[in-house]
């Protein structure tokens, strides 16, 4: 069977980061694309030539326009300026809806029948965006933020009780910024309620620095924002649809009456596969839990009726 083939479209940190992660699992042929000459071809040539070293046969190039994308299985985008300090996600809606319409065009011309992934920030409008423009099935088009933002959860609570990563089970629902809902009911360390591990001035404060998990990073960096486990995140998200894994993961995706959301993109568990959002999963939310993620959906619906204010085509 030939391999699979994935589109990154962006090689900047988290687009180059993600693709040397994909290249090097074997999967996949990943072709790298990126308005800047030279850019994607030069680090999609340094990554294939790591491959008789870590040995893997997959292929990279690096392209400028997109015609050797074409029937891709996975296009994932993540082009789009990033933040900066004191920037907002919400900052950088302008910019990177243009980008993102142009990426779309092309990206539906030469893979109409591809997986959709969108990194791109502000994450929730980019997917809805990308949904919109693309006319693709629901289920095709899906974002990434709850698996970085558990993963920053997760990491916080290990190191709280000096326990192994892998024992930390979290979830984080809602839109990817300041109002996004971690679900400390759902969290849990060795099957055990977190609630029975900590205090609760402990739990609220991991709940917090999670929300500010990317401007805390932002803010060490200085010229952009994460990208080692953003792409991480993507990583893990493309092996689930690749490889049909069906995996039960935090992902952006669009609601029709689910959570008593209508026409929005947000962060919700998923089954994530082949077919892409394979379902959406509703979990019985209490009311102040309610409460916040109808919060976190009005701040996600704002986003996308500026955007829809600066391109009609959208509204
Ligand atoms: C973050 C940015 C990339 O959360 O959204 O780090």
């Amino acid at each position: 069977m030939p391999r699979k083939k994935v589109t990154m479209v962006g090689a900047g940190n988290v687009g180059a980061t993600a693709a040397q992660r994909i290249v090097e699992q074997g999967w996949a042929d990943v072709v790298l694309v990126d308005v800047v000459e030279g850019l994607p071809q030069g680090k999609g040539l340094d990554m294939l030539e790591s491959g008789p070293i870590l040995g893997f046969d997959s292929q990279i190039v690096g392209r400028n326009e997109y015609r050797e994308t074409a029937d891709s299985d996975l296009v994932i985008v993540t082009a789009g300026i990033a933040r900066r300090p004191g920037m907002s996600r919400d900052d950088l809606l302008k910019t990177n809806m243009g980008i993102m319409d142009n990426v779309i065009k092309e990206v539906t011309r030469y893979s109409p029948n591809c997986i959709l992934f969108i990194v791109s920030n502000p994450v929730d409008a980019m997917v809805y965006q990308a949904y919109k423009l693309s006319r693709f099935p629901k289920n095709r088009v899906v974002g990434m933020a709850g698996i970085l933002d558990t993963g920053r959860m997760r990491t916080f609570i290990a190191r709280e009780l000096n326990v192994s990563v892998e024992d930390v089970q979290a979830l984080v629902l809602g839109g990817h910024g300041d109002t996004m809902v971690p679900l400390v009911r759902y969290t849990s360390v060795g099957g055990i309620p977190l609630e029975r591990w900590l205090p609760k001035e402990k739990i609220d404060a991991i709940v917090q620095r999670t929300r500010d998990g990317g401007g805390e990073i932002v803010n060490y960096l200085k010229t952009g924002s994460a990208y080692y486990a953003p792409a991480a995140a993507v990583l893990q998200m493309t092996e689930a649809i690749l490889l049909d894994k069906k995996r039960v993961l935090p992902c952006i995706a669009y609601l029709e009456g689910e959570y008593g959301i209508h026409d929005l993109y947000i962060g919700v568990p998923v089954v994530l596969g082949a077919g892409g959002v394979e379902k959406v999963i509703e979990i019985a939310l209490s009311p102040e839990e309610k409460t916040e993620l109808t919060r976190s959906a009005q701040a996600v619906r704002e986003q996308i009726n500026a955007m829809k204010a600066l391109d009609k085509t959208l509204a």
